[in-house]
């Protein structure tokens, strides 16, 4: 693994490791996909102000995410049938979290059960993704059973009414490979999505079982069914970070999907400042995915108000290139070049990271 020295040579290694399906996949956008390049060019736009002379003899990483104690404010975002990159998939995922003693987020349509997952890494602190299908009794199932193995919060998608149009995978007329299966259904749910007559057999999936008609009265149903508290990804107007609140979640998690459903819609870190501002009278915790994928990143977005950032693909290129070692070794980057970062930016621990510590670049133009 030493020769892998930042995420983007983890993620040239699995590119080309991968085959091509999956590659498009994981790695594609919505339709043009400016917004997939302007998620971490955005970050590019963002200046990083140091403090000079400041004792940075003792560094300190740790936070907390709703209650829940993190070594480094970087998680692991959901994505979907991670066996596809590597034969132990969500598994070496979870278990990398573990180590690290950072959140994993599993995506309700995982190639790895809840169970499955619970089980591997008992001491992560995990949190599940939650798609609401049309039938309500399915919904209600995946919500008991993520309680029941020790989840402790609910990640409601908010973004997807469909799946966003993803040409590569149209062309490949993407279905998932016959060896694997949705592992949090039985029968048809879990296999569906292997049969396709032409375009995406992903997107054939979604349409056919996602609930197309959820309005925010989703927020109240859940919570009359479970005691996990919920976090709705997938905001990117403050407006609806409010909603949110007062429907009663607990966190907002400032997502485009990973670029993958409207592209034209901000980067994550553009709408960050924003949302952080809308929702700070009611002191609830603001994430981010989307674009990160250096220490620095993770500095800014944590400047700009976010509790913690979570990251999808970076976690698919560990993966890929080396099962829980590869994810770990990608953990360990973002913590080394936040470590760093810290250090040379006068602020030993993350509660020294206060807003001036970054503004644009606009700032410095009119020189
Ligand atoms: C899954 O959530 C995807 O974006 O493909």
């Amino acid at each position: 693994m030493e020769k892998y020295i930042c995420v983007k040579d983890l993620e040239n290694a699995a590119l080309d490791l991968l085959p091509k399906a999956t590659r498009d996949y994981y790695k594609s956008g919505a339709t043009e996909e400016q917004t997939l390049a302007e998620n971490s060019t955005a970050f590019r736009r963002l200046r990083i102000r140091p403090k000079c002379l400041v004792n940075v003899e003792r560094t300190d990483l740790q936070t907390r995410a709703l209650g829940n104690y993190v070594s480094m404010p970087v998680g692991i975002s959901p994505s979907a049938m991670q066996r596809m990159a590597h034969p132990d998939g969500e598994l070496a995922n979870v278990k990398a979290a573990e180590a690290h003693g950072t959140i994993y987020i599993l995506s309700t349509i995982a190639t790895s059960s809840i169970e499955e997952v619970a089980q591997a890494a008992p001491k992560a602190t995990k949190w599940f993704q939650l798609y609401i299908y049309n039938d309500r009794e399915v919904t209600k199932s995946l919500v008991a059973r993520a309680e029941k193995a020790g989840f402790k919060a609910l990640v409601l998608t908010v973004d997807t009414p469909l799946f966003g149009i993803r040409r590569a995978d149209i062309r490949n007329q993407f279905t998932l490979p016959p060896h694997l299966k949705l592992a949090n259904f039985d029968g048809h749910l879990s296999t569906k999505i292997q049969s396709t007559k032409g375009g995406s057999g992903l997107n054939n999936y979604v349409s056919g079982l996602f609930d197309k008609s959820l309005t925010w009265d989703a927020i109240k149903w859940l919570k009359s069914i479970t005691s996990m508290p919920i976090i709705v990804k997938g905001i990117l107007r403050p407006d609806d970070a409010v909603k949110a609140i007062e429907a009663g979640c607990s966190g907002i998690l400032v997502s485009n999907h990973g670029a993958r459903q409207l592209d034209g819609v901000p980067a994550t870190i553009e709408v960050l400042p924003e949302i952080v501002e809308a929702v700070k009278k009611y002191n609830t915790e603001v994430y981010l995915d989307g674009g990160v994928t250096t220490g620095t990143d993770v500095y800014k977005a944590l400047a700009l108000g976010a509790r913690m950032v979570f990251v999808g693909r970076p976690a698919l290129w560990g993966l890929s290139v080396g099962g829980q070692a590869g994810v770990q070794k990608m953990l360990d980057i973002f913590r080394t070049e936040l470590e760093y970062t810290l250090q040379i930016a006068g602020t030993p621990s993350i509660s020294d990271i206060t807003r001036d510590m970054v503004c644009h670049e606009s700032v410095y133009c009119k020189l």
